[in-house]
């Protein structure tokens, strides 16, 4: 991908503009990295049932939703005491997503049911997304080994065995 130019002019150039890719490429993410500072009790009580998600891969009124009704946390009750719920509430209002295509709240507040999401997972077929090594498009690090670091980067994707995507360059299995 990087220009192969042999002089050390040629690799001052070539190293100025790997770096301007990987700005272009941070920019484009939109932050949905995990960031720094995430409390042991988001790590611990919302990592109880499933991967952490990165609090940039929702808007704030959807965060809100959700720690508002934890109870009815589909179909789980995930209530947890009000000093965590607390902690963790702030936490995610102050690092939700503000990228534009993160800024629509999903239905049911489901980063799953993003518009963003369905584009970027169009080529997966229906069947992939039910075989047990996923159950669910929710269990994010059923292809994204990375997930729990907010990792989502396509080249570090590794579909399960027997999953499909039209995608060539995603054929590669474990
Ligand atoms: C008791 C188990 C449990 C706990 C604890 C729990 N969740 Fe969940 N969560 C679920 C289930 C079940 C789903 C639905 C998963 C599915 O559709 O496959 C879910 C889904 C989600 C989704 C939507 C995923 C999607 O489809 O895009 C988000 C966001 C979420 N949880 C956030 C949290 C947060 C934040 C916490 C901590 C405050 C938390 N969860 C704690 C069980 C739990
Ligand atoms: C069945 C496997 C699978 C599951 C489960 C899955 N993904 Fe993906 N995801 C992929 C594949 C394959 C791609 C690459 C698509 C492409 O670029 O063609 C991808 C791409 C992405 C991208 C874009 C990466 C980029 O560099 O543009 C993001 C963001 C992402 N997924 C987030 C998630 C999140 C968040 C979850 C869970 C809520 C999730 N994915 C669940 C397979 C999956």
């Amino acid at each position: 991908m990087t220009p192969r130019l042999p002089t050390p002019h040629g690799r001052r150039v070539a190293a100025a503009f790997a770096a301007l890719l990987a700005a272009a490429a941070a920019q484009a993410d939109g932050g949905r990295r995990m960031p720094a500072n995430v409390p042991m009790a988001y790590s611990q009580e919302c990592g109880a049932c499933h991967v952490v998600y990165p609090p940039a891969l929702l808007p704030a009124a959807s965060w809100r939703r959700q720690m508002a009704g934890l109870d009815k946390h589909y179909g789980s009750d995930a209530s947890i005491d009000t000093a965590s719920a607390q902690q963790i509430g702030a936490w995610l209002q102050a690092h939700a997503g503000t990228y534009k295509r993160v800024r629509e709240e999903p239905p049911q507040d489901r980063i799953t049911r993003a518009a963003w999401f369905a584009r970027k997972h169009d080529g997966i077929d229906s069947a992939s997304w039910r075989l047990p090594a996923v159950k669910s498009a929710a269990n994010c690090n059923a292809c994204h080994p990375g997930a729990e670091r907010g990792d989502y980067e396509d080249d570090a994707v590794r579909m399960p065995a027997g999953a499909t995507t039209n995608r060539w360059r995603f054929w590669r299995h474990d």
